[in-house]
């Protein structure tokens, strides 16, 4: 009956779980591997504080690191839009193996697309 923010009804937990399972997918991507550090944990931790703030939770990520500026800490890499559906699909079978379900998964996806989105970067051609 509350509002309760959807970091709170997702949980820490789960969003913890969520992430460790999607860098695991990207460390074996083909596509995605390449441009990230071999070791992710950075990586997820920074996730894991970025993810908490963008689902209403604690605005952890910013007390550590300043704005997110997300589209500009991504400028080093080549974000093509094949990237971005690859960091998608990555997403998607991390959700599955968490059971993150129903409304709270769909609207998860719904925004990580829409923010996906915005960090493409290059034209696919330019590969
Ligand atoms: C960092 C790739 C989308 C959030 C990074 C890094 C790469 C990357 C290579 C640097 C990793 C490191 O050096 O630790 C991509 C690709 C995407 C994508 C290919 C496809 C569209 C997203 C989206 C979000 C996001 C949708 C948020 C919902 C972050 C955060 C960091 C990060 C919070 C850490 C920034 C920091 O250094 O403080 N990403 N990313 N990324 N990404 Fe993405």
């Amino acid at each position: 009956e509350q509002n309760i923010t959807p970091y709170e009804a997702i949980g820490e937990e789960t969003l913890s779980h969520l992430v460790d399972s999607f860098y695991g997918k990207v460390q074996k991507h083909p596509l995605l591997s390449p441009i990230f550090p071999d070791d992710l944990t950075e990586t997820a931790r920074k996730q894991k504080q970025f993810l908490t703030q963008y689902l209403g939770g604690p605005q952890i990520y910013t007390e550590e690191h300043g704005h997110p500026m997300l589209r500009a800490r991504h400028l080093p890499f080549e974000i093509t839009p094949t990237r971005a559906n690859a960091w998608i699909s990555c997403m998607k079978e991390a959700m599955k193996e968490v059971e993150l379900e129903g409304e709270l998964r769909d609207f998860l996806l719904h925004r990580l697309q829409l923010t996906a989105h915005h960090m493409v970067n290059t034209a696919e051609n330019a590969e």
